[in-house]
């Protein structure tokens, strides 16, 4: 049997309609399946590969750390040197307050902890999210999510939820001293790209403030450069309290991480002690791929270049089939105003050689969202095939 019956068959499906590239190789922004067919990577794997595919730093600290060691202890016992120069090499390139990095495996485990950690430092039940957010697909995580479509078949979630309209100033006054912490990206992907207003941002601060309420960003999405800055809160003139990061962090491999004051996250160490807990959170592979991957975003100034990138794209996308294009950096949809017109689109990128994807809860728009490390040449060949794409496409 070949390859593709024993995918079917045998690894668990996601849904009835996989898309099914058989991949061979992987380089740069390419990926090529098995029948030598080369598609643009136009999505870096959701937001994984911030240096595309097979980046010869990433390999060669993955190769070392390999030949070093691999897993001696469960996370948080012993002194592991990726771990540890990675959380380094993070906290410096934030604000002081957030100096401290629990790792984790997965964006979900980094949205849970950060839910266990404001009901211990607060004492509180009640945790509130903002509609339209998607924050991962475990039971917790997914019970942060308003819209019924993708959760509705696992009820009884956890209960303490509540919601509040994203970039809605009124809606800030549901924020109680009841309240434990409000979760929310600063810019939402799920619904096709929200960017989160900087005042309301600002006012959300303030009122998390007023009523002693922790602030949760979940930057696992739009941080790690591709906003255009390391992570997006610093375009927003404030800061959250834990900033969540997963993705990209691994420089392609599992990794995630709730960053806060050292404080902050100790309470989940105490009282009772192993408050939480994860056997691979921060494997040193990992870290040490996340570490090849920022220093080569730093050293090379791959992060500075993303607004005038995205602008290059922007620039080169006009044509009567696109309604908007929204995004900010490079995290971009091109919105149709129709899911039939997107699905044709979508299913003519792949024929076209182009990956691309939907967001969840918006079928009306395609992602662009590719390495942050593509050339202008790439961008312009992506750019000129996708154009050959919405040509082909009969309304
Ligand atoms: C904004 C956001 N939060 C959380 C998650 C969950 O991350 P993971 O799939 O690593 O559990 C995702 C994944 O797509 C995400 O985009």
């Amino acid at each position: 049997m070949d390859l593709k019956h024993l995918f079917l068959q045998h690894v668990g499906q996601t849904s009835p309609f996989p898309t099914m590239v058989e991949v061979d190789r992987v380089e740069g922004i390419y990926v090529y399946d098995t029948s030598g067919k080369k598609y643009i990577d136009a999505i870096a794997g959701i937001c994984v590969s911030a240096l595309g595919h097979n980046h010869p730093k990433v390999v060669s600290a993955i190769q070392k750390q390999a030949a070093t060691y691999l897993h001696p202890m469960v996370y948080g016992e012993f002194i592991l040197s990726p771990q540890v120069r990675y959380a380094k090499m993070l906290v410096d390139q934030l604000p002081e307050h957030l100096n401290c990095v629990f790792y984790t495996n997965s964006g979900s485990e980094a949205v849970e902890g950060a839910m266990k950690l404001a009901k211990r430092y607060t004492g509180r039940g009640e945790i509130i999210a903002c509609k339209g957010a998607y924050h991962g697909s475990t039971n917790g995580a997914m019970s942060l999510m308003s819209e019924p479509k993708y959760k509705k078949g696992y009820y009884p979630l956890m209960p303490g939820i509540n919601y509040i309209n994203f970039n809605d100033h009124v809606d800030l006054s549901k924020i109680t001293t009841q309240t434990a912490a409000v979760i929310t990206e600063p810019i939402q992907a799920a619904p096709g790209i929200r960017v989160g207003e900087p005042e309301y941002l600002q006012a959300l601060r303030k009122r998390c403030d007023e009523t002693g309420t922790l602030l949760i960003f979940d930057e696992i999405q739009i941080g790690f450069g591709r906003s255009g800055t390391f992570f997006a809160f610093e375009q927003m003139g404030m800061a959250p309290d834990v900033l969540l990061s997963a993705k990209a962090l691994g420089g392609t491999l599992p990794l995630g991480a709730l960053i806060a004051d050292r404080k902050l996250l100790s309470v989940l160490s105490k009282n009772p002690i192993l408050g939480f807990i994860s056997t691979f959170g921060g494997h040193p592979l990992s870290c040490a791929a996340g570490m090849a991957t920022l220093e080569v975003l730093l050293e090379e100034g791959w992060i500075g270049q993303v607004s005038e990138k995205a602008e290059r794209i922007k620039a080169s996308l006009k044509h009567p089939l696109i309604k908007e294009i929204r995004g900010t950096g490079l995290l971009l949809a091109i919105d149709f105003g129709s899911e039939p017109i997107a699905l044709k689109v979508l299913d003519a990128c792949f024929e076209h050689g182009i990956i691309t994807d939907f967001f969840l809860f918006n079928e009306q728009a395609i992602r662009i969202a590719p390495p942050l490390n593509i050339t202008a040449a790439e961008i312009d060949d992506l750019t000129k095939r996708l154009l050959q794409v919405f040509d082909s496409i009969e309304v």
